[in-house]
C-alpha cells in the first residue's frame, strides 16, 4: 500500500502553486504549464514540422528522466483505472500511461489485456461468455464490471473507465497522458476513433499536441497511420528497433520506448543520433522499470525517460544518487 509521505505532500503543493503560476517544477513534471482546457477546436490537421514545442524544448534542459506512471500508479492501485491516476497525481507524477482497445458497440475503454478476465469480475457475471474478450462485450457491459476487487477489496467497484472519462479524469487532474493503442490489429479503424475521442475531448488542440500527449503502440502500422491522419501528434514506437532500422522509424515516429532489458547505451545513443518525425533529436522512454538498480542503470545509459509501476520508489531512487 502507498502511504503518502509528508515531503511528498508538501512537494506537490509546492508544484501545484508554480504550475498555477504557469511554471514547470520538477524533472517528472517537465512540459507545458497546465491550465483551463480550452474548447475543442476545428479538427484542423497542422503540418509535422520542425518546430519542436515547449515540451520537446524543456525534456532536455534537466538531467533527471521523466517518470511516467505505467497504467497509473499500479503498484498500488487497480492498473488503469480512474484511482490509479488519481494516486499517480497525488504522489506528484504528471505523466500516466494508459491501455486503449474497443468495445463490440465501438466505445473506446481502458484496459490492457485483450480479454477482461484478468481484471475484472467478468467471469462472475457472464460465465456463458469465454474468453471473455474486450470486443465481445458492449460498452454497457464493461461499465458494469468490477475492475478493483481483484487488486484489493477497498477497490472494490472500480469501473474500466471509457476512453472519454479518463481524458477527463487526467486533464482535470492537469496531468499528462502517454496513450497506448493496444493490439490495434484486433480493432481495425481504431486510430481513427482514437483521434476522434481525443478531439472531442480537447486534447488535439495546440497546448496538448505541444506537449500533454504522446501516443504509443506496438505497432509500426498503427503509428505511421496515427502520423497521416494527425502528423502533429508525438509518437512514440513500443520495442527495439536494431539499429539499421531506426531511420525507417524516425519517418512517422518521435519516440522509440523499450523494454529495459533490451538496452544499452550505445543503444541509446544511436537513437538519440537520429531526428523523429517532427525534426527533433529522438527520445527514449524505457519501461517497467520498478528497480532503484534498474532506474540509476537506464539513467545513466540516457534514456529520457522511465515508464514505471512504482513512481515513488523510482523518484527516490534518482534522487538518491
Ligand atoms: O508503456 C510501455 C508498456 O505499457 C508496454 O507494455 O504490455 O504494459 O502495455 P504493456
Ligand atoms: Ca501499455
Amino acid at each position: 500500500m502507498y502511504v503518502r509521505p509528508v515531503a511528498t505532500a508538501v512537494a506537490a503543493l509546492l508544484g501545484l502553486a508554480l504550475a498555477l503560476a504557469g511554471g514547470t517544477t520538477t524533472a517528472s513534471s517537465r512540459g507545458t504549464s497546465a491550465g483551463a482546457a480550452p474548447a475543442a477546436g476545428p479538427p484542423a490537421r497542422p503540418a509535422a514540422g520542425p518546430a519542436a514545442g515547449p515540451a520537446a524544448a524543456v525534456r532536455f534542459q534537466a538531467g533527471a528522466p521523466v517518470l511516467y506512471a505505467h497504467r497509473g500508479a499500479s503498484a498500488y492501485a487497480p492498473e488503469n483505472t480512474l484511482a490509479a491516476v488519481d494516486l499517480a497525481d497525488e504522489m506528484g507524477v504528471d505523466w500516466v500511461e494508459n491501455d486503449v482497445q474497443r468495445t463490440k458497440d465501438g466505445e473506446l475503454v481502458v484496459v490492457h489485456d485483450e480479454t477482461l478476465a484478468r481484471t475484472t469480475d467478468v467471469e462472475v457475471l457472464f460465465p456463458d461468455r469465454s474468453p471473455w474478450r474486450v470486443g465481445d462485450f458492449t460498452a454497457e457491459e464493461i461499465a458494469g464490471l468490477d475492475a478493483g476487487s481483484w487488486f484489493r477489496s477497498e477497490y472494490a467497484g472500480a469501473r474500466v473507465p471509457t476512453l472519454r472519462e479518463y481524458l477527463d479524469r487526467v486533464r482535470q487532474n492537469r496531468q499528462r497522458l502517454l496513450l497506448e493503442i493496444k493490439k490495434p490489429e484486433l480493432y481495425p479503424g481504431i486510430e481513427e476513433d482514437t483521434l476522434r475521442v481525443l478531439e472531442e475531448a480537447g486534447w488535439l488542440d495546440e497546448r496538448h499536441v505541444g506537449g500533454r500527449l504522446v501516443v504509443q503502440s506496438f505497432s509500426a502500422d498503427c503509428l505511421r497511420t496515427l502520423h497521416r491522419l494527425r502528423p502533429d501528434v508525438t509518437t512514440a514506437f513500443l520495442g527495439t528497433p536494431a539499429v539499421a532500422d531506426l531511420a525507417g522509424y524516425a519517418e512517422f515516429a518521435d519516440r522509440i520506448n523499450p523494454w529495459h532489458t533490451t538496452i544499452s547505451a550505445e543503444w541509446v545513443s544511436a537513437v538519440h543520433g537520429l531526428r523523429g518525425a517532427h525534426g527533433r533529436p529522438m527520445e527514449i522512454d524505457t519501461w517497467i522499470v520498478d528497480a532503484p538498480d534498474v532506474a540509476r542503470k537506464v539513467r545513466d545509459m540516457g534514456v529520457d525517460g522511465i515508464i514505471t509501476n512504482a513512481p515513488d520508489v523510482i523518484r527516490e531512487a534518482l534522487e538518491a544518487v
